[in-house]
């Protein structure tokens, strides 16, 4: 070999190893829980960056969210790329120690875009086509756009792939509308042909013979998202999961080819965000994340609880918070503040459940701009506004504790099923129109979080080996292959508790002949005779207590002698009065019960603290009030509890066992009990 191709081989081989350390490096210097906020340089003269920065250091954030919505500024016209601005914001950020991460700026096509191809636009279910001048314009199916999409992603990744002070990507900004323009149509078609090969399939697995809906060909089918055939709603949906997912694997592809490893790529998602199935879209990803509002400004503990552990359940793993409201947020009927003590809880509570990272939307607001009254944490004179206080103490504090939580994350051993086929079939015919899955779903989910205090929110399909309880409140589809993986789930020796509403469908949204709860009726040895909405409420009693049902009662049956019936409703309608309302058989180890009625808190309260019992759940802190949140994250050999009270009173805790405070206290010394303050928050960690 001659010697110059030798030395230059040599130099690249020592320019990789020299940048492996650097990444390695960085990765180990990043902490192992940060803070930070979303900043939009292009909106400001690069000289103001470096005050900002200062700023953010002196409140001791670690990470900035940048790019995302900035295409117009990375590539002013086709084909025109400009970085230079993200160069220089990226070097001054780590200049200030702080890490980066860069969302692709796709969900705001710019205006030379649209105007040259408009077919790019997404158009409305009513035909309207979208216009510039808001944000999510461009349809999702699209290739043009996709292919527009792919090239600046591609010299996104080119640049700052190997970047140190880049930690990772967000792709685009919370996804979700789908288009109903002539290219998703076709697409919708193949998509049908592609599942169903002959259109005499589909037919058959939608009952097309009512109403004349019979097709001939797959390009006969509509497209539509309501008062349609249940089969076509959800196929529609499926499709439209499959069409965000391809998307989001397009910039994934472009991203990977050329970005390292370490830098995670993610997609944040929005409050119980149903428009697509997450479990199907994450698994492309390295990472879930998502952005949690309280728009009213009113912290409702549980209510924010369990969309963490849901989002948590995306991937079974932990998360980022990638945006959360300074004080208060600009879209809701009166954007009342969170009180600065709730801004704190909220931001222990993401951390309690497994988020990593705890990130503020945002910075400062554009001069100008749809979001001009939204929280921030600068004011318009770019000096602090007060919710930069309350963000400079909760990140000196996530600084104090991120080494105690290094190497941990929750874990629980119960676990509730959340299924998207369930949500939107139910959602297509309510039934009863306060039949709200979400409520229903936290009407479950609140008993066993007070008593257990850790919950897994998983899909139906999701391994349950090692959880002791699996709670599905209204498993409404329920395919052949879930319905076998739930018996086999009992006949191992778990414990298994079905809500209203369940195994009445197949996976094609079509009714099980067996009524509910489909395929485990005879797992079950009893069946739901008849479901009745209610606009009054019903007494429920039996050797659990008794209270009432409202919204929806099933009358059941328990035809197995083994099967038996704990809880029967009172007189109400006829047509209940006297029947089972909750039936339980067990099962070798295992039990299976059915509730067939959406109980009061207090009544469900008591039937799932039976079902946790004989589980052998126990709470992990024993004896602590309701308006305590305790929440546990183990792993490298330490268990860390983070105690919040919400609620006004004071409160003293006794431990489980000795452990350390993180937050305050003299260092190293341990504790049996704790006092909480109204309000306040303890970290406390212990060995294993
Ligand atoms: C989020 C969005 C942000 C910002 C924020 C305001 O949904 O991702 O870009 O608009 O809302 O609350």
């Amino acid at each position: 070999m001659p010697i110059e191709r030798l030395r230059s081989l040599f130099a690249r081989r020592a320019l990789a190893a020299l940048g492996l350390l650097l990444t390695a490096a960085a990765a180990a210097a990043q902490p192992a829980l940060l803070t930070g906020t979303a900043w939009y340089p292009e909106q400001w003269p690069q000289s103001r960056w470096p005050r900002d920065l200062a700023l953010m250091q002196a409140a001791h954030l670690d990470v900035v969210r940048v790019g995302e919505f900035a295409w117009s500024t990375m590539e002013p016209s086709e084909g025109v790329y400009d970085f230079t601005w993200l160069d220089r914001a990226i070097a001054e950020a780590a200049r200030h120690h702080i890490y980066v991460v860069i969302g692709t700026p796709t969900a705001a096509p710019p205006a030379w875009l649209t105007s040259k191809y408009p077919d790019t636009l997404r158009v409305d279910e009513d035909g309207t086509r979208a216009e510039h001048g808001n944000r999510q314009q461009f349809s999702f199916s699209s290739p043009r756009y996709r292919e527009l999409a792919r090239q600046l992603v591609t010299r996104l990744a080119q640049r700052y792939g190997h970047n140190p002070d880049v930690i990772g990507w967000q792709i685009d900004n919370e996804i979700g509308p789908a288009s109903f323009d002539a290219e998703t149509r076709r697409q919708f078609h193949a998509w049908l042909q592609r599942k169903y090969g002959t259109v005499a399939s589909l037919n058959r697995h939608w009952t097309t013979a009512y109403w004349s809906e019979t097709y001939d060909s797959f390009d006969e089918v509509p497209m539509h998202s309501k008062d349609e055939n249940p089969g076509l709603l959800l196929d529609f949906k499926r499709f439209v999961t499959d069409t965000w997912t391809s998307y989001v694997a397009n910039q994934v592809a472009a991203l990977r080819a050329h970005a390292d490893p370490r830098q995670f790529i993610t997609t944040n998602t929005t409050h119980w965000s149903g428009e697509y199935d997450q479990y199907v879209l994450s698994r492309e990803l390295d990472m879930a994340s998502w952005d949690e509002y309280v728009p009213d400004g009113h912290l409702v503990w549980l209510d924010q609880a369990v969309q963490h552990d849901l989002v948590r359940g995306y991937k079974n793993e932990d998360f980022w918070l990638m945006e959360t409201q300074p004080a208060f947020v600009n879209w809701s009927p009166v954007n009342s503040a969170l009180p600065p003590y709730a801004m704190r809880e909220l931001a222990w509570q993401a951390v309690g459940h497994g988020a990593n990272a705890v990130l503020y939307w945002q910075w400062r607001s554009a001069l100008n701009g749809q979001e001009q009254y939204h929280g921030t944490l600068l004011g318009a004179d770019g000096t602090p506004v007060p919710a930069y206080g309350v963000v400079q103490g909760i990140a000196a504090d996530m600084a104090r504790a991120a080494p105690a939580l290094a190497g941990t994350s929750p874990h629980s051993v119960v676990a509730m099923l959340q299924s998207y086929d369930s949500r939107w079939a139910i959602d297509f015919q309510r039934q009863q129109a306060d039949f709200d899955v979400v409520k229903e779903f936290d009407a479950f989910y609140a008993p066993l979080e007070h008593y257990a205090q850790s919950v897994d929110v998983v899909s139906p399909d999701a391994p349950l080996t090692g959880y002791r309880l699996v709670v599905a409140p209204a498993l409404n589809v329920l395919s052949a292959a879930q319905a076998r993986h739930l018996a086999d789930y009992v006949r191992a020796g778990g414990h298994l508790v079905l809500g209203p509403r369940s195994g009445m469908k197949d996976a094609y949204d079509a009714l099980w002949p067996q009524r509910q709860p489909g395929p485990l009726v005879a797992l079950l040895g009893g069946r739901v005779e008849q479901y009745y909405a209610l606009d009054a409420s019903v007494p429920v009693a039996g050797v659990l207590g008794s209270g009432e049902a409202t919204v929806w009662a099933e009358a059941l049956s328990a035809r197995d002698p083994a099967t038996q019936v704990l809880m029967r409703y009172g007189k109400s309608n006829g047509w209940l009065d006297g029947r089972p309302a909750v039936i339980s058989r067990t099962v070798g180890k295992g039990t299976i019960t059915y509730i067939g009625a959406w109980l009061d808190p207090a009544l469900m309260q008591n039937v799932l603290d039976d079902s946790l019992r004989a589980a052998h759940v126990g709470p992990l802190v024993p004896g602590v009030s309701a308006d305590i949140e305790v929440c546990q994250r183990v792993g490298a050999g330490k268990r860390v509890w983070i105690l919040i009270n919400h609620g006004d009173n004071e409160h003293t805790i006794r431990l489980p066992s000795r452990a350390t405070p993180v937050l305050s206290g003299e260092p190293g010394v341990s504790t049996a009990t704790v006092t909480l303050a109204p309000h306040s928050i303890h970290v406390l960690e212990s060995p294993l």
